[in-house]
């Protein structure tokens, strides 16, 4: 991400601005829907901000809530280009408050592009699906979109292709699950964020999908049990994608979030559904197993699961207003 200089003829974002993109930036993923993020005006930019009260206070969680905001900064760059109004995201641009993780300094006016117009569209129409998914496979352009969706932001997504080489990722996946289910931290963090009910954050039961069953290959995070009616399984070979970014410092894992965004839009755009497992990134020794697995450069930093689904269940978000703090 390039730094540029305030040209003459742009100006700077309005409060108006503001409360309109940010509509669009919340309908970003974040963990446990936890929504970790503040906006505001500063100096006719527009900055975005961790929120660290939302999540615990521990590595795996500051590692989430950039990977959040990110997904939320792409999100905004988008809404704020269809509005004729682009940005230049600048990635944690103070040393002294890394807790900014972005900011949108406006760019030359111009007219969106037609792949920003068709991203765009895709927003309020993204979320997880945690539900099983179709055999009908992803065919060979389609992944190649989403491959090229990931590396436009600088990051990478590989595909795992065979049996032998799902099982094997979907072991760390597992392996890594175990570990956060024996820690009891982890089980007060998930009952937290769990929702009996549809609510402004959190998961609900109704979008977690189903209580793990010992036929699944992959672990769905446990948000809540829903028994599966009989003949529900989990599709027995699922397309499996690895995101990840070269390296992973913080700003590493900004713009992983970004490339992460551009994927599961791209998706979306594509009709195809996405859940996600984090597990093994959350634990250091998993994702180091995963990292060596795959015999690449680079860091992961999510797990996906790919195919076509039945619509799922949107998780609601809190109000835009209440996420946008005073301008500095
Ligand atoms: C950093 C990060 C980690 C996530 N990890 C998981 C996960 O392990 N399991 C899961 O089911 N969903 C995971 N999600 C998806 C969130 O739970 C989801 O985005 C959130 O509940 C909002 O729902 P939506 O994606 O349907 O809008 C993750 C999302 C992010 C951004």
């Amino acid at each position: 991400m390039q730094q540029t200089n305030m040209a003459s003829t742009t100006t700077g974002y309005t409060a108006d601005d503001l409360a309109a993109v940010v509509e669009l930036a919340i309908r970003a993923p974040s963990m446990h829907n936890s929504q970790p993020w503040r906006f505001r005006l500063s100096g006719g930019a527009i900055e975005v901000r961790l929120d660290k009260a939302r999540l615990p206070d521990i590595p795996a969680r500051a590692w989430a809530g950039r990977v959040s905001c990110g997904a939320a900064v792409f999100n905004l760059r988008l809404a704020l280009a269809v509005l004729g109004k682009p940005a230049v995201v600048l990635v944690q641009p103070h040393n002294d408050d890394p807790d900014v993780v972005a900011k949108l300094v406006p760019d030359q006016p111009r007219s969106a592009s037609g792949a920003e117009r068709t991203l765009y569209a895709a927003i309020s129409r993204r979320h997880s699906n945690r539900a099983p998914f179709s055999t009908q496979s992803v065919p060979a352009d389609l992944r190649f979109r989403l491959r090229e969706a990931a590396r436009s932001e600088g990051g990478w997504l590989d595909l795992i292709i065979g049996t032998s080489a799902v099982n094997a990722l979907a072991e760390v996946v597992n392996a890594a699950n175990r570990v956060l289910q024996r820690d009891k931290a982890y089980a007060s963090e998930l009952a937290r964020w769990s929702r009996e009910e549809i609510a402004q954050d959190g998961v609900s039961v109704r979008a977690a999908g189903y209580a793990p069953e010992p036929q699944d290959i992959l672990p769905m995070r446990a948000f809540g049990a829903r028994t599966r009616p009989p003949g529900r399984d989990y599709e027995p070979e699922p397309l499996v994608a690895v995101l990840g970014s070269a390296e992973d410092r913080d700003t590493d894992q900004v713009t992983a979030g970004l490339a992460l965004e551009r994927v599961l839009l791209t998706a979306t755009d594509a009709g195809l559904a996405v859940s996600m497992f984090s597990q093994p990134i959350e634990v250091p020794a998993a994702r180091e197993r995963l990292r060596l697995a795959l015999g690449r450069h680079g860091i992961p930093q999510m797990v996906l699961r790919v195919g076509y689904g039945h619509p799922g269940y949107p998780s609601l978000r809190r109000p835009a207003a209440s996420v946008i703090d005073p301008p500095e």
